[in-house]
C-alpha cells in the first residue's frame, strides 16, 4: 500500500483498562504501518507535554488535588487543544493511532460517580474515531500483570467500576480483542482490523464527530 495524497489518514483509537497492553500494542503497529510506508503518528492522552496536560499530571501522582468534575474537564480541554492538530493530519494523510480519547474520558469518570450525559457533553464536537480497538482484559488479570503502579486510579476495585462503564459506550466503530491472548496474537489480530480501517478513509470514508 502506497500512501496517496488525495486521500486521508485514519483515527485510530486504542481503549481498555489499566495494563490491558494498549501502550505496546500502539508502539507495535505504528512501526508496523511506518514498514508498509504508511504515513502514521503516535498519539496519546493525556497528553502530558502541554500545560493543561501537566496539571493532569501532577494530579494523577497525587501531587494535587482536584474536584471530579474540573479533572474531568481538564481531561477534556487536553483532547480539544489538540483537536483542529488532529485534523489537519488527518486530512493530510496521516493515519493516528491514539492511545485512550473521550472514552477513558467517560468511564473514569463515570466510575467515581460523575453522571453520564454530564460527561459526554464536553466531548461533543471532537473528531469520532473510524475505530476503537478496545482491549479487553478483566480487572483481575490487568492487575496480575506485574500490578498496577501508584497512580490515582490504578487499583482493583475502581478498575472493576470502569470496566462495567467501558462497556456503556460500545458502539458501532469498536471492536473488541481479546487481550489475555500472547501478545502476538493481539497483535496479528490488530493489525487485520486496522488496515481494512485505513483503506476505507482512503477510500473517501467521511470524517465525522462525536458524539452522533
Ligand atoms: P495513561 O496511564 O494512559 O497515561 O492514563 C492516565 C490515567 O488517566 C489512566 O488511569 C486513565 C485516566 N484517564 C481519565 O481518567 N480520563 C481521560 O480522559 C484519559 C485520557 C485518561
Amino acid at each position: 500500500l502506497s500512501a496517496n495524497n488525495e486521500s486521508r489518514g485514519a483515527l485510530v483509537v486504542f481503549e481498555g483498562l489499566d495494563r490491558s497492553g494498549k501502550t505496546s500494542q500502539c508502539g507495535r503497529l505504528v512501526s508496523y504501518l511506518e514498514g508498509l510506508g504508511h504515513s502514521v503518528e503516535l498519539w496519546r492522552f493525556p497528553d502530558r507535554t502541554t500545560s493543561v496536560g501537566q496539571m493532569i499530571s501532577a494530579y494523577l501522582t497525587n501531587k494535587s488535588q482536584l474536584d471530579d468534575h474540573t479533572i474531568h474537564l481538564l481531561f477534556s480541554a487536553n483532547r480539544w487543544e489538540k483537536r483542529s492538530m488532529m485534523e489537519t493530519k488527518l486530512k493530510a494523510g496521516t493515519t493516528l493511532i491514539v492511545d485512550r480519547y473521550s472514552y477513558s474520558g467517560v468511564a473514569f469518570s463515570t466510575a467515581k460517580g460523575l453522571d453520564f450525559e454530564w460527561c459526554k457533553a464536553p466531548e461533543i464536537g471532537l473528531i469520532a474515531p473510524d475505530l476503537v480497538v478496545y482491549l479487553d482484559i478483566t480487572p483481575e488479570k490487568a492487575a496480575e500483570r506485574g500490578g498496577y503502579g501508584g497512580e490515582r486510579y490504578e487499583q482493583l476495585e475502581f478498575q472493576r467500576k470502569v470496566s462495567q462503564h467501558y462497556k456503556l459506550l460500545k458502539d458501532s466503530s469498536w471492536k473488541i480483542v481479546d487481550a489475555c491472548q500472547p501478545l502476538d496474537d493481539v497483535e496479528k489480530q490488530v493489525k487485520e482490523i486496522v488496515l481494512q480501517h485505513i483503506i476505507a478513509c482512503q477510500k473517501g470514508k467521511i470524517l465525522s464527530s462525536l458524539w452522533s
